[in-house]
C-alpha cells in the first residue's frame, strides 16, 4: 500500500520545512552524479515517505532539496520504475509531491537507447515528443481534479522555449543537443532487432523504460516539462557491441559529465521561465 500524498507531505515538512523548490529534478540510470550538483542538501529517503525504493543499480532512491545557481530545487535521485513493481500511484505520489512542494517545472533525465546513427553512446539528446509504449498510462481511473483535467492534452508537453534555452546554453558550451521523439516500452527486456525497426518506421529517435509515466503526470498538474536523455548505446541491432547494463551505465557517465556541465548554466539562463 503506497502511502498519501498527505503523508508523505507531512514527512517532508518535518525534514524540509523550510524547502520551497522551484524547479524538480528527476535524475536516470547513471545520473546520479547531477545531485552533487546541489548546494547544502537536505536528503530524505524514499522509504521514509513510505515509498518502494528502487531497486536498479546506478539508481538510488533519496529526495534531495537544496539550490543550483541560487535556484531552490528538489531531485528526485533515482526512479521508480514499473518494470520493478513500481505502482503508477508511487509514480504519481513522486512527481505530485514536486507540485505540492510549490515548483513550477520538472526537468527529467534519463539514459536512452538511439534510434540514431548520428546520436551515438555518451551523446546528450532533447526530447522533443514521446510515444507511450508501455502498456497503461498513470492516469487511469477516477481523476483527482484537484490536481488537473480529466482529459489531459499533451502537445508541446516538452516545453518548446525551455527546449531552445537549453539547446542554447549546450551549443555555447561547445556540447550541442539534437531533439528526438523517445518511444517508451516497459521493459526490463531490451529490445529485439525486430522491435527498434518498427520503432524506427514509428518516428521514434530514442527508446527507454521510464520518462512516459512521469511526464504524463507532470503535464496533468500543470509542470511545465524539460527531458534530457543520456544516450548510452546505439539501440539492440544497430552496432556490432551488445546492449547490457553496465555498458549503458559507463556511457551515461559519459553523458553525465556533459549534463554536469550543462544543467546549471540551462537553470541559471531559464530561470524566469522555470520558476514561472
Ligand atoms: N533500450 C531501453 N532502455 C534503455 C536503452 C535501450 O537501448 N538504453 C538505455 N536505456
Amino acid at each position: 500500500m503506497e502511502p498519501s500524498l498527505d503523508a508523505a507531505m507531512s514527512v517532508i515538512k518535518k525534514y524540509a520545512g523550510n524547502s520551497f523548490p522551484k524547479v524538480g529534478m528527476i535524475l536516470g540510470s547513471g545520473l546520479a552524479p547531477l545531485a552533487d550538483q546541489i548546494v547544502n542538501p537536505i536528503t530524505i529517503p524514499y522509504q521514509a515517505l513510505g515509498l518502494s525504493t528502487g531497486t536498479v543499480m546506478g539508481h538510488a532512491s533519496l529526495l534531495v532539496f537544496g539550490t543550483i545557481k541560487d535556484v531552490p530545487v528538489v531531485c528526485l535521485k533515482g526512479r521508480l520504475h514499473l518494470y520493478e513493481g513500481a505502482s503508477y500511484e508511487s509514480i504519481r505520489t513522486l512527481v505530485r509531491i514536486v507540485k505540492h512542494l510549490g515548483a513550477h517545472s520538472l526537468l527529467v533525465t534519463c539514459a536512452a537507447g538511439s534510434l540514431r546513427k548520428d546520436v551515438g553512446p555518451g551523446e546528450v539528446m532533447l526530447i522533443n515528443d514521446h510515444i507511450n509504449f508501455q502498456p497503461g498510462n498513470p492516469l487511469v481511473g477516477p481523476n483527482d481534479e484537484s490536481m488537473g483535467p480529466r482529459f489531459v492534452n499533451l502537445e508541446d508537453a516538452y516545453d518548446p522555449g525551455l527546449r531552445k534555452t537549453f539547446a542554447t546554453v549546450a551549443s555555447r558550451m561547445n556540447m550541442p543537443v539534437q531533439e528526438g521523439v523517445y518511444l517508451s516500452t516497459l521493459g526490463p527486456c531490451f529490445e529485439t532487432p525486430a522491435e527498434i525497426r518498427a520503432f524506427k518506421t514509428m518516428g521514434a529517435d530514442l527508446v527507454g523504460m521510464s520518462v512516459v509515466p512521469e511526464v504524463i503526470v507532470a503535464r496533468h498538474c500543470g509542470l511545465r516539462v524539460v527531458g534530457v536523455a543520456a544516450i548510452t548505446n546505439l539501440a539492440v541491432g544497430m552496432s556490432e557491441e551488445k546492449v547490457t547494463h553496465e555498458g549503458t551505465l559507463q556511457y551515461a557517465d559519459i553523458a553525465a559529465r556533459k549534463l554536469v556541465k550543462i544543467i546549471p548554466e540551462f537553470i541559471h539562463e531559464a530561470k524566469a521561465e522555470l520558476c514561472a
